[in-house]
């Protein structure tokens, strides 16, 4: 097994799907207030990638070994829910932290990218929660580029999310993506830098730090899917999809209304 390659015509199909997958996230983000329930949120995404984007909602009955076909078009992930959180009927309240995570696929391609927003305002904790868990994965975009260990993306994160007394979920990761929604490499959120594959350019995946307010230690509810801190403390996930370039990186998942990269990380092109 090793990690693909993609030629420059197979990233200007993937850039598509990518940019289309942030534009969901600028189309949903009004919506996002009190009294709203995650169930309409997934509904008028579904909606606006088939109907106005002329996209395929990957997560829609996606069914990797092991698991019951997910039931939804996107996943919404509230509080103390990690990730993969399946959209229901309970209003958001103010003061609840929501991470929405689309993956389009557009002409066979898939972009995947997520964003954690704020129900109306929120408490200290979980804005400094949300705001590190940010920072942590634009830090660890900051670190691509060819030549340099995938293990150094994760170590940049860890390092951020523990200096800020937070946790680092160990069990899922980031993963490659092109044709395929999820295949090699795993790009894990902790460790070494010295660890992992060597990047090259064309290399394409994504990275999606979920970090916790409290242990990193997770449980799995009963319907198979969502995932949440053991602790039931707040956990807080952002997600790119990036391509190596051949003297840096070049993030995909962007739109209009993508939040910009922090002032103190630095890019290279
Ligand atoms: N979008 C998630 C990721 O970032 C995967 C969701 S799989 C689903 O990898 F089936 F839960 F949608
Ligand atoms: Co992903
Ligand atoms: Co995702």
């Amino acid at each position: 097994m090793s990690i693909s390659i993609k030629s420059d015509a197979d990233i200007e199909k993937l850039r598509i799907a990518c940019r289309l997958a942030s534009e969901v996230l600028d189309y949903i983000t009004p919506y996002v207030k009190p009294g709203v329930t995650t169930e309409e949120l997934d509904t008028l995404c579904h909606d606006y990638m088939v109907n106005v984007q002329g996209c395929i909602p990957a997560p829609l009955n996606y069914a990797p070994p092991g698991y019951t076909p997910y039931p939804k078009s996107i996943c919404a992930s509230v509080n103390h829910q990690i990730c993969h959180g399946i959209p229901n009927v309970r209003p958001l309240k103010k003061g609840d932290i929501v991470n929405l995570d689309i993956t389009t696929i557009k002409d066979g391609w898939h972009g995947d990218t997520s964003r954690t927003f704020i129900v109306g305002e929120t408490s200290i904790l979980a804005k400094r929660l949300v705001d590190v868990t940010y920072e942590c994965m634009w830090l660890g975009i900051a670190q691509v580029k060819p030549g340099v260990r995938l293990g150094a993306v994760g170590a940049a994160i860890q390092k951020h999310a523990e200096k800020n007394g937070f946790s680092v979920v160990r069990e899922f990761c980031g993963h490659g993506i092109g044709q395929v929604f999820h295949e090699e490499p795993q790009v894990l959120h902790y460790g070494k830098s010295s660890d992992g594959p060597m990047l090259q350019t064309g290399m394409t995946f994504t990275i999606e730090p979920m970090i916790n307010a409290g242990r990193a230690a997770i449980s799995e509810l009963p319907d198979g899917w969502t995932i949440v801190t053991k602790d039931r403390s707040l956990s807080a996930q952002f997600e790119h999809t990036v391509r190596v370039t051949q003297t840096g990186v070049e993030v995909l998942t962007v739109s209009a209304g993508a939040p910009p990269c922090p002032p103190q990380v630095v890019l290279t092109p």
